[in-house]
């Protein structure tokens, strides 16, 4: 039986076992896939140890994905844009690294709520991993501009700067956000410490889709407030399952159905 597995720390709470498991049985694939907590200083050598074992390929979570990404012999162009990785594959004693949260996002947005990226003004909150992560896929879309906002300003610049060659992109300071916007993307780790990302924001409105990153069982303080602006709110399950279906296509070349798979979990599957 080939062994897959999620690492990270923490990693108690992860849903990829649920979902990996899932389309295991939905594409009659022989593997199992569980999940590894990984100590803080030890990301490298467990890793090893775990293909060692027979572990054929992992997802990588934080705080990991940059260590991922530097320990690959092999690359995708969208892991070398992100400079992380969320998918790892041993073969033949070659490790490959790919990193299918940005992919995730954009299946989420386009085929799970509708959302054409075409042409569309896009704001993206926070210039950490999580953001790193998306900006290239987003990119991809064409929207009319994608601006990234982040409390430490030059992260934000540093950012906009790297995905440069790939469309209108810039950045903005936290404190003025002044123009509106049709998609407004949270990807800061706020709502894991259950603060907002900014204060004000009132440049969200019913015209407005939001976005966290974040899935909890219940919706995001960002999600929240949105809300009570009138806006759209999404959280970021769909993204999760989404990533996982592109990671499962990356280890076994199967793309699985993810039809209903988002609105099971939130029934308790
Ligand atoms: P991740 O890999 O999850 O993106 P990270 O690289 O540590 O984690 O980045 C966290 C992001 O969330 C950063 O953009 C951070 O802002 P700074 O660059 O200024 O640190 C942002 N962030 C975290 N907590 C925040 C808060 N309470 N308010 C606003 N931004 C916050």
């Amino acid at each position: 039986m080939d062994r897959y597995c999620v690492v990270g720390n923490p990693i108690k709470h992860s849903l990829s076992p649920l979902i990996q498991n899932h389309f295991a049985k939905e594409t009659n694939q022989e593997l199992v896939y569980d999940k590894q907590l990984v100590e803080m200083d030890r990301f490298e050598g467990s890793i090893l140890d775990l293909f060692k074992q027979g572990y054929k390929g992992c997802n990588v979570t934080v705080p990991f994905k940059e260590q991922a990404f530097a320990m690959c012999h092999e690359l995708t162009e969208r892991a070398k844009l992100a400079q992380s990785v969320n998918t790892l594959k041993y073969d033949a004693g070659k490790i490959f690294g790919d990193n299918t949260d940005g992919a995730g996002l954009v299946k989420d947005l386009t085929l799970g709520y509708n959302i054409n990226l075409n042409n569309i003004s896009i704001l993206i909150i926070g210039a950490g991993g999580a953001a790193k992560g998306i900006v290239g896929s987003l990119l991809k879309e064409n929207p009319s501009k994608l601006v990234i906002a982040n409390r430490t300003y030059e992260k934000a610049e540093k950012l906009a700067h790297h995905f440069a060659h790939l469309g209108n992109v810039a950045s903005c300071s936290i404190d003025h956000i002044n123009d509106h916007y049709d998609l407004v993307i949270n990807a800061t780790s706020s709502s894991l410490k259950g603060e907002l990302p900014l204060k004000d924001l009132s440049f969200i409105d019913q015209n407005t889709a939001s976005y966290d990153l974040m899935y909890s069982s219940k919706p995001t303080i960002f999600m929240e407030e949105a809300r009570k602006q009138g806006a759209k709110a999404m959280d970021g399950l769909g993204m999760l399952v989404e990533q996982a279906a592109e990671s499962f296509k990356f280890w076994r070349g199967i793309e699985p159905s993810t039809l209903d798979l988002t609105l099971k979990i939130r029934q308790g599957l």
